[in-house]
């Protein structure tokens, strides 16, 4: 079932909750491909009810990216989340969310602003006011849907640590479960944004797991100075890539590290065809 509206959905959920029914929450911007898919599949098998929420959310595209050109695919979405045993798929207007003739400040919409430390760094530093954007939809979600689980992939690792930090530190009562990356066999992450790229392209987005890969070997072969696992990266790289960062952080702070170890967390973002791609690898 397909609803668009907040009031018709809270609806619903007191319905449940009435029923003392788990409800789990799968938060995406639609164009599904087999990653949310993987989250969609844990949620109906943890909870007793599980909405799907598709909405290219304004407010955490920056000036200049693609919030216009955001593959939108509903009708797709809808077959597969019916398929998946979704029970609704929420998808609201920009309107809805966020009030007629919404204009997209925080001169006129309340904000969730994640701390400084967690946003002046790798896809945030590039990204300004994005995670502003997505601690905002992703609270009003919670709000809205009052889940008692929410599945989100460590394919946006960045993304999962904040929205685990804005959780504890607001008293959230929602429960993050992370999902593992979904890989093509080739060991592309999926994204939404691959359907930008070339077949050409695709092949050389495959520098960024490959240097992931390489670098986890490294490290269990025993070499353990980040410096020196950073450097094995350049003989993946070519003009065709602008490579962006390549950093080892914290799983949990996000803290720098100069020496790699089992709370480290590498992370990779890339141009390739003027696409931006991120990857990262847990070691
Ligand atoms: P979106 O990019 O559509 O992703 C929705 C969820 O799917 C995120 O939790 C993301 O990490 C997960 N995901 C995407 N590709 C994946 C892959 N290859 N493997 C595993 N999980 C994957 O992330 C967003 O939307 C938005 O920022 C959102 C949280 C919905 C807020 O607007």
């Amino acid at each position: 079932m397909i609803i668009h509206k907040i009031k018709e959905l809270r609806e619903q959920i007191k319905e449940w909750k009435k029923q003392g029914l788990t409800v789990g929450l799968v938060p995406t911007m639609g164009a599904l491909h087999a990653g949310h898919l993987s989250l969609i599949k844990k949620s109906v098998e943890k909870c007793d009810r599980t909405v799907v929420s598709v909405f290219v959310n304004p407010i955490q595209f920056c000036p200049g990216e693609d919030l216009d050109k955001y593959p939108r695919t509903l009708d797709a979405d809808e077959g597969l989340c019916n398929d998946a045993g979704v029970n609704i798929v929420f998808a609201p207007s920009p309107e809805e969310m966020y009030g007629r003739g919404h204009i997209l400040s925080n001169d006129f919409l309340t904000y969730v602003i994640p701390p400084y430390f967690y946003v002046d760094k790798l896809c945030g530093k590039s990204r300004v006011g994005h995670f502003d954007g997505v601690c905002t939809v992703v609270n009003k979600l919670f709000n809205i849907v009052q889940p008692d689980f929410a599945f989100f992939g460590e394919k946006d690792r960045q993304q999962l640590i904040i929205l685990k930090k804005m959780v504890n530190d607001l008293n959230i009562p929602v429960e993050i479960i992370p999902c593992p990356i979904v890989r093509e066999e080739s060991g592309l992450a999926l994204s939404s944004r691959n359907k930008y790229l070339t077949e050409k392209g695709k092949d050389e987005a495959l520098a960024l797991s490959k240097i992931l890969f390489n670098i986890k070997m490294c490290y269990n072969k025993g070499i353990k100075d980040v410096k020196a696992l950073k450097e094995t990266a350049y003989g993946f790289l070519n003009n065709n890539h602008t490579l962006e960062y390549l950093e080892f952080r914290d799983k949990n702070t996000l803290e720098e590290k100069l020496t790699a170890d089992g709370d480290t967390i590498v992370f990779i973002a890339a141009r390739v065809e003027n696409v931006r791609l991120i990857d990262n690898i847990a070691l």
